[in-house]
């Protein structure tokens, strides 16, 4: 190839690269807050909790996933206040029903008001739950029209030996691959290094993995990519909020301890409504 053949080509590849990054920004869709109880909280303190945060939808979704047992309580107590809030479930099963001793199904938490669902997160991993087992709950709940949140992420070990990049994209793939239609999918980056550990990813590092994850997306099912939200999770507080959302890949945050005080959780949904809001 001679000099100003290989020019041209340089050229249309700076081209294709400007145009898919003005495409996310364009795209880049209203922030996303997602609170994660885990077995925390008790039914006042919820209540309490619900009266002291209000979601405007023109600035952002902010979503809050309490236990199994809060969440027909809260659903009310939501309906009564109109926070605009909306409610989430840390689990699910992806049979309809039948015997499955302490499980739940799709339908049970859509009876209740349930619009979203975590799946996969790093706990529930650890405690057993498969690639498997992952792939036919993301499956069941996209058929349900509900939103799954489907947690990746490396552990301490991982990510000391550099596989970062492998190990999200080996889960995307295993969670996503075979789906006829996943617009309604949320991926949440959550580094089990980070995980009520006090320590972040820096936003810089969450970035680069939220690309890897969108480049992954999009390997399996093209340019729908660029619309899926991606979520940071891990020791987000207060403090970093900010900082997080002015990344371009960072759609939102999925928040464990900092989502029990009603003050800081505020302050993170401002900080994404704030960096986010207008888009
Ligand atoms: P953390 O938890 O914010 O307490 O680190 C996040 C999560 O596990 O979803």
């Amino acid at each position: 190839m001679n000099t100003s053949a290989r020019r041209q080509v340089k050229e249309i590849v700076e081209q294709m690269i400007k145009e898919q990054i003005q495409s996310r920004s364009l795209q880049r869709q209203k922030p996303l807050v997602v609170a994660n109880w885990k077995m925390n909280m008790s039914l006042e303190k919820a209540l309490h909790f619900l009266n002291s945060v209000q979601s405007d939808p023109q600035e952002g979704t902010v979503v809050i996933c309490p236990p199994y047992p809060l969440l027909y309580p809260i659903n009310i107590a939501m309906k009564k206040l109109q926070t605009g809030v909306q409610l989430g479930a840390q689990n699910v099963h992806w049979k309809d029903h039948g015997a499955h001793t302490g499980e739940v199904s799709v339908g049970m938490l859509q009876e209740v008001g349930c619009n979203f669902v975590l799946i996969g997160h790093s706990e529930r991993r650890m405690a057993g739950e498969s690639e498997e087992a992952i792939q036919h709950k993301v499956k069941q709940v996209l058929q349900s029209g509900m939103y799954p949140i489907v947690c990746v992420g490396e552990n301490s070990e991982e990510f000391k030996q550099g596989l970062t990049s492998q190990i999200v994209k080996q889960q995307i793939e295993a969670a996503l691959k075979n789906l006829p239609n996943i617009s309604n999918m949320i991926i949440a980056y959550e580094p089990v290094w980070a995980i009520g550990t006090g320590q972040s990813a820096t936003p810089y590092q969450a970035e680069k993995v939220h690309q890897t994850i969108r480049q992954s997306i999009h390997d399996l099912h093209g340019s729908i990519a660029q619309r899926i939200p991606i979520l940071y999770g891990g020791s987000v507080h207060a403090e970093n909020a900010r900082s997080l959302a002015a990344y371009e890949n960072i759609d939102g945050v999925l928040v464990g301890g900092a989502s029990l005080e009603v003050k800081s959780f505020q302050s993170i949904i401002r900080s994404f409504n704030k960096e986010l809001g207008s888009a």
